[in-house]
């Protein structure tokens, strides 16, 4: 209610809705008048009379019912009194559903609190070796992340599969953790303005013969001094990617879109744009250390020292 950007529509919708429970209290009360006069004379008759002798009559409101309709009333009005209803005023309660939702998810924060706490001293290394942890990481995977990556985590069409190798972004421990935790925007620009169509074409082809797939070998020839202009600030000279910019790895079988060569050009001319949300406002900390050791279980990148050196240099 205090999106309105001009103070005129809180008063409208204040107006209409006093002026509605206004409108059916005078309704009522100047029905009664009337009525207490009818009660005094006979019931009165509408005179409408139908197949010779029934006759339409003019019968009173019965008073529960009107007393009933005033008691509505007053509860419509005690409610927009304590509750927000009345265009900008927030009600007497300060009553907003943001807090609400605020208060219930603490509330349930306090109330996992202890199923979590056995694991505050445990590593994500450790993590993905305890069984209960791994039962709790995949309920929430399946809660907080299926939709995107799928129940089997394999990903599809520009969702990273987070079960095969050569991930996009670190998947350490700690990089899986940063991903989940402040989310992840891969950006490559379009070459539209750069780079003619068939360009473009003659550097997908190389692109293809990086992981040696079916190739025009021509073609990859003139396309590979496009690609060492363009691509390799990003994707590296070997094509190998970039994991802190999240550029992949071109040489591979891994492939986040299709090795196709009309996506491959489509991605080069128009570029693209990726991102996994972040999930430091959706999660408690507890849960994400929960999903990093499992999804990490899945791939364990970093497990030994000298891959986690492998994967900061490339
Ligand atoms: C709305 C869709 C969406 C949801 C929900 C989502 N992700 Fe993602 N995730 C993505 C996309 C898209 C990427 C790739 C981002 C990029 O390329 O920059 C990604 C990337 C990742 C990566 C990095 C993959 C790699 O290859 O390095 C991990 C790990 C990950 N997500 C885990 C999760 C977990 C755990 C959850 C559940 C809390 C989750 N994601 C929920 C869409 C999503
Ligand atoms: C500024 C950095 C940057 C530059 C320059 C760049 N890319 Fe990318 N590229 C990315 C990122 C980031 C992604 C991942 C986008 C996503 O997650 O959707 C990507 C994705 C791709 C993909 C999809 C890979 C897959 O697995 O499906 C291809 C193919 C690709 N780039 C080729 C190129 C080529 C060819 C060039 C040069 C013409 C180029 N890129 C230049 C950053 C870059």
């Amino acid at each position: 209610m205090n999106d309105f950007t001009s103070g005129f529509w809180g008063y409208y919708i204040a107006a209409i809705a006093l002026g509605g429970v206004i409108w059916c209290v005078w309704l009522l009360l100047s029905q009664r008048k009337w009525l207490e006069i009818t009660k005094e004379q006979e019931v009165s008759d509408t005179g409408h009379v139908w197949d010779g002798d029934l006759r339409e009559l003019n019968n009173p409101m019965p008073r529960w019912w009107i007393v009933m309709y005033l008691l509505l009333c007053a509860f419509g009005l005690g409610y927009l009194y304590l509750y927000p209803g009345l265009g900008s005023y927030g009600g007497a309660l300060n009553y907003t559903t943001e807090l609400e939702l605020e208060e219930r998810s603490l509330a349930y924060a306090e109330s996992v609190r202890p199923t979590y706490a056995k694991f505050d001293n445990l590593s994500i290394e450790e993590l993905a070796k305890n069984p209960e942890a791994e039962k709790i990481g995949q309920r929430l995977f399946l809660n907080y992340c299926a939709q995107c990556h799928g129940s089997d985590a394999r990903g599809g069409y520009s969702f990273p599969n987070l079960e095969q190798g050569d991930p996009i972004y670190p998947r350490t421990p700690e990089g899986i953790l940063a991903t989940i935790t402040h989310g992840r925007n891969g950006v490559m620009p379009g070459f539209a303005g750069q780079i003619t169509e068939a360009e473009a074409v003659d550097i997908a082809q190389y692109v293809r013969s990086l992981s040696n797939l079916a190739h025009n070998q021509l073609a990859a020839v003139r396309g590979k001094k496009n690609y060492d202009v363009h691509c390799v600030a990003c994707h590296g000279i070997d094509g190998k990617g970039n994991k802190l910019v999240g550029a992949p790895n071109l040489t591979d079988a891994v492939w986040l879109y299709s090795s196709s060569e009309k996506q491959i050009v489509s991605n080069i001319m128009n570029g693209l744009n990726n991102s996994m949300p972040a999930q430091e406002n959706i999660l408690s900390s507890d849960q994400i250390r929960m999903l990093a050791a499992w999804v990490w279980n899945l791939n364990k990148e970093g497990s030994q020292p000298s891959e986690l050196n492998a994967s900061v240099s490339q």
